[in-house]
């Protein structure tokens, strides 16, 4: 009896993690990465078109578009939340409870759900980083929501939006968001 229930404690303590990871919200990132002396992450996000995109959905052009198109209103259409949300873009997984999906795109869409790699000693080593769901961040990250190609007849599809009419290039694009460590800390 004892031996089972110390089996099964142990068979929990080693499971993977993955269900319990979760999203912190930028607000946490923040706490440390708005610090001048790692970099200021999170001024760069929070001046970027990315920390407006859930704000976007209720503006009238959105709003438009839904009445036009004969579509269900932007901030509840699961098809725009997708791209315009964390919440939306990593469907699924669990979120803190102050969790603000006003957040629009957050840290967590292009770096995965923080809970489990926040603690800076996790974040300082690039392996426990990504073996608690961290993830660096590349062109990759870009794609499910920004389409190589621009869309000139603006139809909405799971691939691309009414509203992304010029090409993306990561290069390019990847400049106005830099936000870089800074190495001399
Ligand atoms: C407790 C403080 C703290 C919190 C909270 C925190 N970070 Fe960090 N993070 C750090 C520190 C310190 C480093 C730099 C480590 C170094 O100098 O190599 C870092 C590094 C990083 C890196 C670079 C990792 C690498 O291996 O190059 C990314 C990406 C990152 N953080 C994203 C996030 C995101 C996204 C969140 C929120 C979900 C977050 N951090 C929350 C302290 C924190
Ligand atoms: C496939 C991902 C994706 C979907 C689906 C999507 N969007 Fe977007 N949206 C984007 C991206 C990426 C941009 C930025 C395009 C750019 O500036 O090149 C954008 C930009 C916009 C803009 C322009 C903001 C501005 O002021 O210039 C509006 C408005 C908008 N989206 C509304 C919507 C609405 C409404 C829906 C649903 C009917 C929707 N989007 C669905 C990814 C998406
Ligand atoms: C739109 C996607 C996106 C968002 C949003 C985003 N990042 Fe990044 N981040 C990236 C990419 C891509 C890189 C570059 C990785 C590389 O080239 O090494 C990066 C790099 C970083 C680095 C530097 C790593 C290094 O080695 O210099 C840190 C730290 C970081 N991000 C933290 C954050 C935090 C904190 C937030 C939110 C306040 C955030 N990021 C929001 C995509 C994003
Ligand atoms: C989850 C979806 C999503 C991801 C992932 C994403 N973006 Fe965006 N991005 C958007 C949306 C939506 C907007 C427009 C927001 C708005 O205007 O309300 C946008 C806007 C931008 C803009 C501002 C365009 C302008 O001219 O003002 C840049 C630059 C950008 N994204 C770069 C990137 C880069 C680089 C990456 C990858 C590292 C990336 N994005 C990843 C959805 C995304």
């Amino acid at each position: 009896m004892f031996i089972a229930a110390l089996l099964y404690f142990l068979k929990n303590a080693l499971e993977p993690k993955a269900e319990i990871i979760h999203l912190t919200g930028s607000g946490k990132c923040g706490e440390c990465h708005q610090l001048r002396n790692i970099g200021d992450q999170q001024v760069v996000w929070k001046r970027s078109r990315h920390s407006e995109a859930y704000q976007t959905l209720l503006s009238a052009k959105s709003v438009d578009f839904a009445i036009k198109s004969n579509i269900e209103e932007p901030a509840k259409n699961r098809l725009c939340l997708k791209c315009h949300t964390t919440e939306f873009h990593l469907e699924g997984t669990p979120k803190a409870i102050d969790y603000d999906i006003r957040e629009g795109i957050g840290c967590e869409s292009c770096h995965g759900a923080g809970s489990e790699y926040s603690p800076a000693w996790i974040m300082k080593n690039e392996d426990l980083f990504k073996s608690n769901g961290g993830i660096k961040g590349d062109e990759n990250s870009c794609k499910p929501c920004h389409s190589a190609k621009g869309n000139k007849d603006q139809k909405l599809t799971e691939e691309i939006c009414p509203f992304q009419t010029e090409d993306f290039d990561y290069k390019t694009e990847f400049q106005k968001i830099i936000h870089p460590l800074n190495k001399q800390q």
